[in-house]
């Protein structure tokens, strides 16, 4: 038997996210959306590319959840994108009702499934779904750290004139300005990059990489980056779905690691059919702890905000 996806929300990185499963046919697939005829018109436009590119998946749109009953995975894409001048936090609250939601009527039809997480501001989101959910934190997942550092990666490769397959990154923190792009750990096919750079170069890159979502919602003007978010994403699926056991950069619920509690933060975790099966404490230097302390204390505020403003 096929496994089963529920993507919820068919816009841009929903509908992306249903293209790339598609096309690596991973899995059936049910894309939710709570705009009438939308997930369904997509989804058959999309079923209709099988006889041309050879995939046998099914898909299905739907306006309610009956259809997404006991899938594998959830992905949860539903909610408003950023508009230039905003940055993800602005996002909060509007998100937070669409994923708190989303995230009750995932917990209820699919009560095994692993959640992995795209909705902005990203570690917050994720917060809320596992707050919701009550499910163990091996199955709530952020999607963040593998598009941080596919940007990451992409720059270098530009700047060195070699395949983006030859870099290797790491890319920690919050999914925000304050991510940590681990320069001392990224390397080309082993090669340390601060042999092959020099430091403003470097810092530069490290600049863009951290403004790399804000440098496409500019140039979008009515939204924000879809592809590389939903390649990401299904990176992700495909890991655990093929217990492919991949040690990627996710937002993970940490209970202690890195010395922080009760907060997603961007770590590399393993996943396979468990969903997250490791979480690696990569040793820090004092300088890049001060980062990942400073991206830790950005979510904080924000959880905090959704506390304050449900409380009662
Ligand atoms: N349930 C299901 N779908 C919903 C709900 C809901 N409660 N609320 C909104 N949606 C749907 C919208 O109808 C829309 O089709 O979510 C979809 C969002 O699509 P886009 O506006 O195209 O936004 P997108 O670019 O896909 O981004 C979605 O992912 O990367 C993040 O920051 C981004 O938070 C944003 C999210």
């Amino acid at each position: 038997m096929r496994k089963k996806v529920t993507v919820v929300g068919a816009g841009n990185v929903g509908a992306s996210c249903a293209l790339w499963l598609a096309a690596k046919e991973i899995a059936d697939i049910v894309v939710v959306d709570i705009v009438e005829g939308v997930p369904q018109g997509k989804g058959l436009d999309l079923l209709q590319s099988g006889p041309v590119e050879g995939f046998d998946c099914q898909i299905t749109g739907a306006n309610d959840y009956a259809p997404t009953e006991n899938s594998d995975v959830v992905v949860i894409t539903a909610g408003f994108p950023r508009k230039p001048g905003m940055s993800r936090d602005d996002l909060l609250m509007a998100n937070y009702d669409i994923v708190k939601n989303a995230t009750e009527q995932v917990a209820k039809h699919s009560p095994n499934a692993i959640l992995i997480i795209v909705t902005n501001p990203l570690d917050a989101m994720c917060w809320t779904a596992k707050h919701v959910s009550g499910f163990p934190r091996n199955r709530v997942i952020g999607m963040a750290g593998i598009l941080d550092t596919a940007r990451y990666r992409t720059f270098l490769a530009t700047e060195l004139g070699v395949s983006v397959e030859s870099i290797q990154a790491l890319v920690l923190g919050g999914h925000g300005d304050t991510m940590v792009p681990l320069i001392r750990l990224t390397s080309v096919s082993g090669i340390p990059l601060t042999e092959l750079l020099p430091k403003e170069r470097i810092d530069a890159i490290v600049d863009r990489t951290r403004n790399g979502g804000a440098e496409i919602v500019k140039y979008l003007k009515t939204g924000s980056a879809y592809y590389a978010p939903a390649a990401s994403a299904i990176e992700m699926v495909e890991s655990i779905l093929k217990d492919k056991k991949k040690v990627l950069p996710c937002a993970a619920y940490l209970e202690g690691e890195y010395g922080y509690n009760g907060l997603f933060v961007g770590v590399p975790v393993k996943l396979g059919a468990s969903g997250i099966e490791k979480i690696y404490e990569v040793q820090l230097t004092s300088e890049e702890k001060a980062m990942l302390d400073k991206s830790a204390a950005a979510v904080q505020d924000l959880i905090t905000v959704i506390q304050q403003k449900t409380a009662n």
